[in-house]
């Protein structure tokens, strides 16, 4: 029988599960009320000197049918009285001592730090998380995603809070940086007990093309927000991976971003997480998530032989290489199902103008049915992707199983020309530069 029991960095919860700080977390009512149903932790909405928010506060990017598949927020920290939060956190630890409630927390000087941290220790956190993220509104008065791009500064307000703090502290990063290896180590350098990724991404989600003001419009007016849920997966679960790949790195990652069901957490805690926190699907579809998410991933560790959650945690790192690293014989070509094809030759059209000109039509016109022209097809995988219908077009094995051979043995074989400098590589086949050290090579 597995177990979904949880300790991240030393704050214990029924599961993995928690939820991220926003507005599921402001207050006691719905965090109790997600307790209920089976949410293992909260972490609150970010505790400040309270704010006043706008309205309006979101914007949403719809595809098709589904609605909210990327959504951004120009919302600030909580705007609530600093004591209504601290008298509910002490209520929640009252009727749930068992679940994780982590205070989330943004302030500016170090005085204000200390008592913050005293402030919602003496309430009963469990766990303190540091809101190095938000890139809206408080980065422009030198919080937020300010700090989260300013390994130093980043450092610097760790190493205070680690001064008081007696609870594990999380570090939660800023994605608006180009190497978030960066301050994850900064986090690390600092002190802190864990760090947890992403808060969300700076952007714009569309324009009122008749008034000429982006969305979400504040009386005629906009500003850049916050972008998070689905569309931002791909990105968080990168970000985890190169922090999870840090050589000797060891802090518990807080995995965030885009999770909707049991599936998605599966991915982020095989990329080297050790929880999850989700924030827009609850605003989407509610605290009752929760109940598919338990279910699906027990049933999931079950079918894994998994017993516990932490056997499970960065599974799929060792087969995340180098792209020199890759094997440059495998070759697969694309196969058409012809008794599941409808006919709609998106393929066709998919290859002809953005790929390989690898598909054919058919010469009989009483057919729509395409085929793969064999010695065209690189096995790019498009044509699989933009069919419609499921396991119409699938990819087949085609290299025979040749001998493995990697992008610098191909180099030296002579026929893939030398990109970077052999003297940098310290003789081909034994070394991969960093795309930084590779450039800052070329740039001598
Ligand atoms: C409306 C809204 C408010 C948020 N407020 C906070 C906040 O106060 N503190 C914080 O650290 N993150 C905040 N976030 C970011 C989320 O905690 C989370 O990092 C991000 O939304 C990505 O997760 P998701 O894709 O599951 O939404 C907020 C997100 C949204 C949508």
């Amino acid at each position: 029988m597995s177990s979904l029991k949880s300790n991240f960095a030393g704050i214990k919860s029924p599961n993995p599960f928690w939820l991220a700080s926003a507005p599921p977390t402001n207050s006691g009512y719905q965090v109790m009320r997600a307790f209920d149903k089976g949410w293992g932790g909260a972490v609150w909405k970010t505790l400040g000197v309270p704010i006043i928010n706008t309205s309006s506060r979101y914007g949403a990017v719809n595809y098709r049918d589904k609605r909210m598949v990327g959504f951004n927020n120009i919302e600030l920290i909580s705007d609530r009285p600093l004591s209504d939060n601290l008298r509910d956190i002490e209520e929640v630890k009252k009727y749930f001592p068992e679940h994780a409630v982590i205070g989330s927390l943004m302030v500016e000087t170090k005085q204000q730090w200390h008592q913050i941290i005293k402030d919602v220790e003496n309430a009963g956190v469990d766990g303190i998380e540091l809101n190095f993220g938000c890139p809206h509104g408080m980065c422009e008065r030198g919080m937020g995603s300010a700090v989260g791009q300013e390994p130093n500064v980043l450092t610097q307000i760790v190493s205070w809070v680690m001064e008081t703090a007696k609870v594990p502290v999380i570090v939660k990063l800023t994605p608006n940086v180009s190497h978030i290896e960066e301050p994850a180590i900064a986090a690390k350098r600092g002190g802190a007990n864990a760090v947890s990724l992403i808060n969300t991404i700076q952007s714009i989600v569309g324009v009122d093309i008749d008034n000429f003001v982006p969305y979400p419009v504040v009386d005629g007016k906009s500003t850049n927000g916050g972008y998070c849920g689905p569309a931002v997966k791909p990105i968080a679960m990168n970000m985890v991976k190169n922090v999870a790949k840090i050589p000797g790195y060891n802090l518990p990652i807080s995995g965030i971003g885009g999770i909707e069901n049991w599936r998605d957490a599966v991915e982020f805690i095989l990329l080297g997480a050790t929880n999850v926190q989700v924030c827009t699907a609850v605003m989407h579809y509610g605290f009752g998530i929760i109940r598919e998410i338990l279910a699906g991933f027990e049933q999931y560790m079950d079918e894994k032989n998994f017993s516990t959650v932490d056997e499970m945690i960065g599974k799929a790192l060792p087969n995340i290489l180098h792209w020199e690293e890759l094997n440059l014989n495998y070759k697969v070509i694309a196969k058409i199902e012809e008794s599941k094809c409808i006919g709609c030759q998106l393929c066709y059209i998919a290859c002809e103008d953005g790929a390989h000109q690898a598909i054919g039509l058919p010469g009989n016109p009483d057919s729509r049915i395409p085929h793969i022209i064999e010695e065209n097809c690189v096995g790019c995988n498009l044509c699989s992707i933009v069919c419609p219908v499921e396991n119409c077009i699938s990819m087949v094995r085609k290299d025979e199983n040749k001998k493995i051979i990697n992008w610098q043995e191909r180099t030296a074989q002579g026929n893939i020309p030398v990109t970077f400098d052999d003297k940098l590589a310290g003789g081909v086949g034994h070394y991969i530069p960093e795309p930084k050290e590779a450039i800052a090579y070329r740039l001598k």
